[in-house]
This record gives C-alpha cells, sequence and structure tokens, in this order.
C-alpha cells in the first residue's frame, strides 16, 4: 500500500484517485477547486465518467479516498505526490505551464517542512524538457535542497481516454515511468500493481516525447481515415469496407513497418501512388490537405540530409547506397539520386558505392534506365570500398546494404559520417565526434 496525494481533480486526478483507492493505496485528492474537493469528500465523481461514481463512493467509504486543499498536508501525509493540474494552450498554441509550476511550487514548499522521502510525479502532458527546466527548478526553490536529498522526481504519462478512462486504467498498453532514479521509479510502478501492463522505465525527456506522439499519430489516424473517407464517398465506395480490410494487413499497415525514423521514402511506388492519389482527389473537388502535405514533408526531409552534409563543411562526399533501399537496382525517385544531384548542383565532389546499382548498369535490365536517366551520376560510381574511403572526407550511410555495416570500423579518424539508415549501436556507440544521425 502507498499513501498517495494527488493534485488536481479533474479527469486524470479523480479517476486515478478513484482507481488507486481501488487497487489498495491510500489516496489524498487536492484541487484549487473547493466544489471538486467537496464532491469526492461526500463520496461523488467531480466530472461524469462512466462507473467513476461508484468506484469514488467505495473508496469515500472505506476510507482509502479523502481530500483537502491543505497542500502540506497532503505532502506530509503521503509518499508520493501525483500532478495531474490542467496544460492549456496558450493563445499562441504554446504550452500553459503555469497550473504545474504553482503546484511543484507548494509541493516544494511543503517538502521543504518533510524529513521522509519523497516521490513527485508529474502526470500532466508536458512537451520534453518541461520536468528538468519548469517542474525541478520550481520543486528546489521551494525545497530549498535539490532533487535527490530526500525527494525525487518522475514523469509518468497518462493515456487513459475519456469515456473508457476505468477500464484504461486497469488495461493500458504500458505504464511507461520516466526516471532517472531506480528506487523512485520503483515506487511509482508499485502503484500500477493492480494493471496488467508491462512496466518501462526511460529517460524523463523520452516519456514526455512519448505522450506528444502518440496523441499526433492518433490525430494522424483520424484525419487520414477521413480523408479517404472523404474520398472513398466521392466515388461511392464504401469507405468503411476498405478501411476494415485495410487494418487486416498487420505486416504493413498496422505494424511497426515504416516507424522508423530515417530517410525519405522513394522508389517506383510511393511517390507515384501518392501523386496519381492527390491529383485524383482535386478532380473530385476535395481538399485533402494531409495526403498533400507528404511528398512535401518527404521533400524537407532530403532537405534535411543536405543541410547535415553541408553543416560538415566537407567538399568530398562518398555516398554509401544509390538507390531507395538495399538489395534493389531500381533508381525510379530513389531520393539519393535527388541528394546526389543536389550536391553536384552545389559544386560537391562525390563518389558512389552501391554494388547492385553497378551490377544494374553492366547486366542488369535497368540498364537502359541508368544510361538514360542518370549518366551524370554513373561516371560518379565506384566499385569498392576502398575507393570510397580514398576519396571522402564525409562518409553519407545511404541504404542499410550489409557490407556498409563495416564503414564504422574502416574510416579514418578524419572522415564524418551521416548516417540516414541507423547503423546498428554496437558499430557506431565508439564514434563520439564526426558522426551523425539524420533523426536521432
Ligand atoms: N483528459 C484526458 O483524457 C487526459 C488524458 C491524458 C492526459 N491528460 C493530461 O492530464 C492533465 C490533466 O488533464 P485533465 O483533463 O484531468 O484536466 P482538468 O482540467 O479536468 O483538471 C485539472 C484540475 O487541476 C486543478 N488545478 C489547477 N490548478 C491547481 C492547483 N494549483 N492545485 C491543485 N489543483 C489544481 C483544476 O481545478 C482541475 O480540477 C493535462 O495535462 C492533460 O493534457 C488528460
Amino acid at each position: 500500500m502507498t499513501r498517495v496525494s494527488i493534485f488536481g481533480l479533474g479527469y486524470v486526478g479523480s479517476v486515478s484517485a478513484a482507481c488507486l483507492a481501488d487497487s489498495g493505496h491510500e489516496v489524498i485528492g487536492v484541487d484549487v477547486s473547493e466544489a471538486k474537493v467537496e464532491a469526492i469528500a461526500a463520496g461523488r465523481s467531480p466530472i461524469v465518467e462512466e462507473g467513476l461514481d461508484d468506484l469514488m463512493a467505495s473508496g469515500v467509504s472505506a476510507g482509502r479516498i479523502r481530500t483537502t486543499t491543505d497542500v502540506g498536508e497532503a505532502v506530509a501525509h503521503s509518499d508520493v505526490s501525483l500532478i495531474c493540474v490542467g496544460t492549456p494552450s496558450n493563445a499562441n498554441g504554446s504550452l500553459d505551464l503555469s497550473a504545474v509550476e504553482r503546484v511543484a511550487e507548494s509541493i516544494g514548499h511543503a517538502l521543504g517542512e518533510k524529513a521522509t522521502d519523497h516521490v513527485v510525479v508529474v502526470r500532466s502532458t508536458m512537451l520534453p524538457g518541461s520536468t528538468e527546466d519548469r517542474v525541478i527548478p520550481a520543486l528546489e526553490g521551494r525545497a530549498g535542497r535539490p532533487v535527490g536529498d530526500g525527494y525525487s522526481v518522475c514523469y509518468n504519462p497518462e493515456f487513459l481516454r475519456e469515456g473508457s478512462s476505468i477500464r484504461d486504467f486497469y488495461h493500458p498498453p504500458f505504464t511507461v515511468i520516466g526516471s532517472d532514479h531506480s528506487a523512485a521509479a520503483a515506487a511509482v510502478a508499485e502503484l500500477y500493481r493492480a494493471t496488467d501492463a508491462p512496466v518501462a522505465v526511460v529517460a524523463i525527456r523520452e516519456a514526455e516525447m512519448l505522450k506528444y506522439v502518440s496523441n499526433a499519430f492518433h490525430a494522424l489516424k483520424i484525419a487520414f481515415a477521413n480523408e479517404i473517407g472523404l474520398l472513398c464517398k466521392a466515388d461511392g465506395i464504401d469507405s468503411h469496407e476498405v478501411m476494415d480490410l485495410f487494418c487486416r494487413d498487420e505486416k504493413l499497415n498496422i505494424s511497426r513497418a515504416y516507424l522508423r525514423p530515417g530517410y525519405a521514402f522513394g522508389g517506383s511506388c510511393l511517390p507515384k501512388d501518392l501523386r496519381a492519389l492527390v491529383h485524383h482527389s482535386r478532380t473530385r473537388d476535395l481538399a485533402s490537405p494531409l495526403l498533400q502535405s507528404i511528398i512535401p514533408s518527404n521533400d524537407a526531409h532530403i532537405a534535411a540530409a543536405y543541410d547535415l552534409i553541408r553543416a560538415t563543411g566537407a567538399k568530398r562526399v562518398g555516398m554509401l547506397g544509390l538507390s531507395f533501399k538495399a538489395g534493389t537496382d531500381d533508381l525510379r525517385e530513389s531520393p539519393l539520386v535527388t541528394l546526389v544531384e543536389r550536391l553536384i548542383g552545389k559544386g560537391y565532389d562525390v563518389r558512389v558505392l552501391d554494388p547492385s546499382v553497378s551490377f544494374a548498369s553492366i547486366h542488369g535490365a535497368n540498364r537502359a534506365y541508368i544510361e538514360h536517366e542518370v549518366p551524370h551520376i554513373m561516371s560518379l560510381m565506384v566499385t569498392d570500398l576502398d575507393e570510397l574511403l580514398d576519396h571522402a572526407e564525409v562518409i553519407v550511410v545511404g541504404n542499410g546494404s550489409p557490407e556498409f555495416e563495416a564503414v564504422a570500423q574502416r574510416r579514418r579518424g578524419d572522415q564524418q559520417i551521416i548516417d540516414l539508415v541507423r547503423l546498428p549501436a554496437e558499430q557506431v556507440s565508439h564514434l563520439r565526434d564526426g558522426y551523425e544521425g539524420i533523426a536521432w
């Protein structure tokens, strides 16, 4: 059993209060709203949420939930404090952390008076860096002692959905605890002993970011399905039939596929088919802003790779890979071809190694394409890694061919590596300077 104080008794705070009490913990709820504090004290839920009235009533009558507006009392009589206050948008879209900071200051003040260990857990949704840059200074400023001296801080994002929040509390996808303190992380994990989810302890900023990534992806999925719905409707197609079928593909569609940050997409299908779909939507007088934004987003990623190379100041570039992915000689719409062309256009001295393409240029079915479409690049091809390493000041790992993995061991100390594919960690962990990933 843990003694928990919960600051902010809105959706997250009151569901947490009722479910944690139901899990056997002792809960003290704190809110600046007298109405919420009184509602819970009377055994009623302050919000409309299925099942919450009953759960709250039984927690209060069992003596496992009580409320107060006195922060000092709440901190003194608990071992863990959860911060669940609102983090609304400011008028310009930025995040308003004033309620979190006020609560952190008042908890900090109370910690200044407390002799036993305490864990402060932020559950409010906050951008990466907020715990370290805003919450910890607010706590330390009032506690009069630094984090680590009798108290620690964790970030524990909440994944519940209004309307099914009690079920979500007990069956979350996972429990994520951002912490660099193992005893504190264990204390937070103990709160969720009644849930059936795996626990992941990660860095605080990763936990903060994860919440935004999740919500952004959920929003993206809804917007995508809705745009597809409008397109289907315009063509007299049942969008639910299409999307039901779409979701049955758990290999490529509903899966981990395509969700690793890396380089731009390309090849003979994705760009062509997206362009056709966007054009088709225009002929149906549909805006499809999400679908329309995908190619520009991809172009911006190619520009990001170019900017990384430019930032090295090097002029002699060795490109490992030319086709859009390993093991193919298909150069159609390869974003690496675009990158090489941009480099050549800006006066860089480029060499390219791609065994699949070299083979195809002599023997393959793509020979005609190569001769007609990219002769300017074929003259830059080299046939082995040594030749490329002799030439390059900066080496760009452009696709995941296994033979390119040796580059991290073979490069000279003065050569920089730009990694577009995420070489295996064990190969690059020894490279401190002179290694840059495109999106990590
Ligand atoms: N609502 C959701 O489904 C959900 C899900 C996951 C995460 N979140 C995040 O959790 C946080 C809380 O969301 P919510 O929907 O529960 O907000 P809410 O507005 O329903 O509740 C916030 C509560 O905090 C109280 N509060 C404000 N200042 C306080 C202070 N100084 N001391 C004590 N209490 C104070 C308010 O009176 C209010 O009752 C937000 O950051 C939100 O983004 C919400």
